[in-house]
């Protein structure tokens, strides 16, 4: 393909480089004239492991050129790629000065009568595409733009050190299109790559960015906070931190991170407020761990809210799952509790079922958990007969029903177990 790739830093100029190696030719633009002269007297405008030698064959064989003013240059190009910096504004957003530049610029240069494929790699938040850049491209080229441009969101996932091999072994590739359909010329662009595919729609494309970066950067400040505790503590960071990653069932697995309902039970609140305590007993200053219960609160408070939308008070409520988890009659900390006591203090006519949970027999700690937070609990359970034969204005289905229940049809259901 003949690729035109605007912005020539860290991204843009890795990714020419390795798309010269694949074969295409690659036209650079770049704002920064000493970048372009550098890149085509044969130096690399950064520092990146490899890129010197894949520059070299580019130009050697004619697949490498740079410019600084496009002109008529798109002529011909299957391909543009916006690789330009979006650093924060003062506020923390994205500034998307430069985004909206290069696409104004992108659409007037692009010859009447084209077809080509516009894909964005810059990291933009989601809804960039519908309210920023598709209007300039409107603007711009009017009924055009349907006719002969095919937006594209192509994250991207490279790490500066390991750029080359990050290209040509990624993680993933995720495509986002208008309507998530596959787009032909991103795949002959990936064609040879060895990782999985996700076509989507580009707002969830454009917001997986921003999730893998943060959840890097929440990693990073967790194992920092492990460490600042040992340092504290005086103890080997080095041997937690073995056996912390030891674990790949647990600890470094999918296992904990799908969003759904808020965690609880006997052990997950009750030790993370007692790390929060050591932590600042012992002067690590854990904000991360700090966080976290407050943050478990508001997602309580976001699921109730979820859990009653469209709803009246005093409308008729089965509160399917109670205990923390499924199969189990664990109420201690049970985030459903809360849920429940939050039912009836808004007003709605509330049952509870739990396949797991029978009332009469609750003993020691978890009686009195009950009793104390939820006296009303004996009052309110209903048999499973009542549960799947009764008619609700609503089924609030938790991560402690399991599968167990069956309900008659026509039922509203909300599911707060699992939100993906
Ligand atoms: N650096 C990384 O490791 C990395 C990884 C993944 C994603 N990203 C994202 O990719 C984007 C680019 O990052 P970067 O680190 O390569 O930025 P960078 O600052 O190194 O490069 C951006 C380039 O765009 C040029 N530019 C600005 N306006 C232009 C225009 N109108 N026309 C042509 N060129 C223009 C600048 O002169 C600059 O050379 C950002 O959104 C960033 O968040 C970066």
């Amino acid at each position: 393909m003949k690729i035109a790739v605007f912005g020539l830093g860290y991204v843009g100029f890795t990714g020419m480089c390795c798309m010269a190696k694949q074969g295409h030719e690659v036209i650079g633009f770049d704002v920064s004239a000493p970048k372009v002269e550098a890149i085509n007297a044969g130096r690399s405008p950064i520092t990146e492991p490899g890129v010197d030698e894949l520059l070299t064959e580019g130009l050697a064989k004619g697949l490498i050129s740079a410019h600084t003013s496009i002109g008529d240059r798109l002529a011909g190009c299957d391909m543009a790629i916006v690789c330009v910096g979006t650093p924060s504004a003062p506020d923390g957003s994205h500034n998307m000065t430069y985004i909206a530049e290069v696409s104004r610029q992108i659409a007037q240069a692009l010859p009447e009568g084209g077809s080509i494929t516009v894909v964005y790699r810059s990291t933009i938040r989601p809804g960039s595409m519908e309210h920023l850049i598709s209007p300039i491209f409107e603007g711009v080229m009017g009924a055009r733009f349907d006719a002969e441009v095919e937006l594209v969101y192509n994250p991207e996932f490279l790490r500066e050190g390991s750029a080359i091999k990050d290209y040509f072994q990624p993680p993933k590739i995720v495509v986002g299109t208008k309507d998530g359909s596959p787009s032909a010329r991103m795949n002959a662009l990936n064609e040879g790559l060895d990782a999985p595919i996700f076509n989507i729609p580009f707002a969830e494309s454009q917001l997986t960015k921003f999730v893998d970066n943060t959840w890097h950067a929440v990693k990073v400040a967790f194992a920092n906070e492990v460490g600042r505790i040992c340092l504290q503590l005086g103890l080997s960071a080095q041997t937690v931190h073995e056996i912390f990653i030891s674990d790949t069932k647990l600890n470094i697995s999918p296992y904990y991170l799908r969003p759904g309902g808020a965690f609880g039970g006997s052990c997950l609140p009750k030790d993370v407020r007692a790390l929060q305590f050591i932590a600042n007993d012992s002067g690590a200053n854990t904000q991360l761990i700090n966080s976290l219960l407050n943050s478990n609160e508001a997602h309580k408070y976001r699921l109730f809210q979820h859990a009653v939308k469209g709803l009246k008070p005093g409308a008729k409520v089965l509160l399917a799952g109670l205990a923390f988890k499924a199969d189990t009659d664990d109420l201690r900390e049970s985030p459903n509790i809360d849920l429940a006591r939050n039912l009836l203090r808004e007003g709605y006519e509330l049952s509870v079922f739990d396949p797991a949970v029978e009332p009469r027999n609750l003993v020691g700690a978890n009686l009195g958990y009950a009793f104390t937070t939820l006296p009303e609990l004996s009052k309110i359970f209903v048999s499973r007969e009542k549960a799947e034969s009764m008619q609700f204005d609503r089924v609030i289905v938790t991560n402690a029903t399991g599968k167990k229940i069956t309900l008659p049809k026509g039922q509203d259901v909300v599911n707060l177990g699992s939100l993906a």
